[in-house]
């Protein structure tokens, strides 16, 4: 029934090359984006091209087979030295999604089992990452929706449906899941300044779902929540540390604090790819500042007084205390705490 609403795939291997959907154009154009080297890679994830946690880990992974074809054709006896540089390259493309480093990992596992030109491995290593990637998306889906009273409202943050992912989403995967089951009959979207992932992408993905979907300003979160028909903040993640703190984009942990003062739940979703056990607590986290011109511009126009500073930091923590549950492929944990995220890092 769900699979109704999966509709896109922003990270594609067709070819032999990567194409990307662009997600800066959208939702005003829809375009692919070619690749065939491991740089553009990086600089496709550090400029935005692509974005969302685990969609970034995927497009890492099929970053090491585009870096392997380029190493194994200038020295096919050493390729595992060659390519040494692409991967640091790859892992420098963003700092806090964790999946991004759990990626390039998982591929670089591989190459001391591979014999002659390890193309071939590696593209199978980054398909099945995907693909395990949306099953589990759509395993979460279904356990997520799992906690919603029925006919909710719900509010989200940021983009973390089939553009921010393998397919079918994380935060998103439960909101189509909830839908399609009668569980959620609206959804508030944050717009989620500055990049305006709530308002370009995941308003995009909803409308096309025919979900129905009210953007708000961040600003807008505390007033929804009082007037009582929010059940639910539904959201993702870029790194969860061994205690349960949540990084993901800024503007998060206010909705968490809004949350708790207004009794609503706060449910985070994300794959065990997004844990990260060597981390005890958030505080540990390296949180990316980007550029003051984020915040100061918009569209190539500038918004702001001339001379006027911007701080950019673009993901915050949540800390464990304000979640209600922790919904991941592994399971779920509710009132997390360092003692029962346990079952999921060692699941
Ligand atoms: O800066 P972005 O757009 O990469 O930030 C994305 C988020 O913060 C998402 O909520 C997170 O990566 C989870 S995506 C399933």
């Amino acid at each position: 029934m769900t699979q109704h609403y999966d509709t896109l795939r922003a990270v594609i291997w067709q070819d032999n090359q990567l194409y990307l959907i662009d997600q800066r154009k959208l939702p005003q154009e829809h375009q692919l984006i070619s690749l065939d080297n491991a740089q553009d890679t990086a600089k496709a994830i550090h400029d935005m091209v692509v974005r969302g946690a685990p969609a970034i880990g995927i497009t890492a992974a099929y970053g090491v087979v585009l870096a392997a074809r380029a190493a194994y054709q200038q020295s096919p006896d050493n390729w595992m030295v060659t390519i040494a540089k692409d991967m640091e390259i790859l892992a420098n493309s963003r700092p806090t999604a964790v999946n991004l480093c759990w990626a390039l990992q998982r591929m670089q596992a591989l190459f001391s089992q591979i014999t002659g030109n390890p193309e071939s491995v590696l593209l199978a290593a980054a398909q099945k990452i995907q693909a395990e990637d949306i099953a589990a998306n759509y395993f979460m889906g279904e356990l997520g929706a799992g906690f919603l009273p029925e006919k909710s409202c719900v509010l989200t943050h940021c983009n973390t449906g089939s553009l921010a992912t393998g397919g079918y989403g994380t935060a998103l995967g439960v909101i189509r899941n909830g839908y399609a089951g009668g569980k959620i009959t609206h959804v508030y979207a944050d717009e989620t300044r500055p990049w305006l992932q709530g308002a370009r992408l995941t308003a995009w993905e909803l409308v096309q779902d025919n979900i129905p979907v009210t953007l708000i300003v961040e600003g807008a979160a505390a007033t929804l929540m009082r007037q009582g028909n929010i059940s639910w903040v539904i959201v993702g993640a870029d790194r969860i540390t061994a205690n349960g703190d949540v990084a993901n984009k800024i503007g998060t942990y206010s909705l968490a604090v809004l949350a708790r003062y207004h009794g609503v739940k706060f449910m985070v979703v994300a794959p065990s790819s997004t844990l990260d056990a060597q981390l005890s607590d958030g505080s540990q986290i390296v949180i990316e500042s980007r550029s003051q011109a984020e915040v100061l511009m918009m569209n190539g126009q500038a918004i702001a007084a001339t001379g006027a500073q911007a701080w950019n930091p673009v993901f915050d923590v949540t800390p464990a205390e304000l979640i209600d549950v922790i919904v991941t492929e592994k399971g779920a944990v509710e009132k997390p705490t360092t003692e029962k995220m346990q079952k999921l890092f060692i699941a």
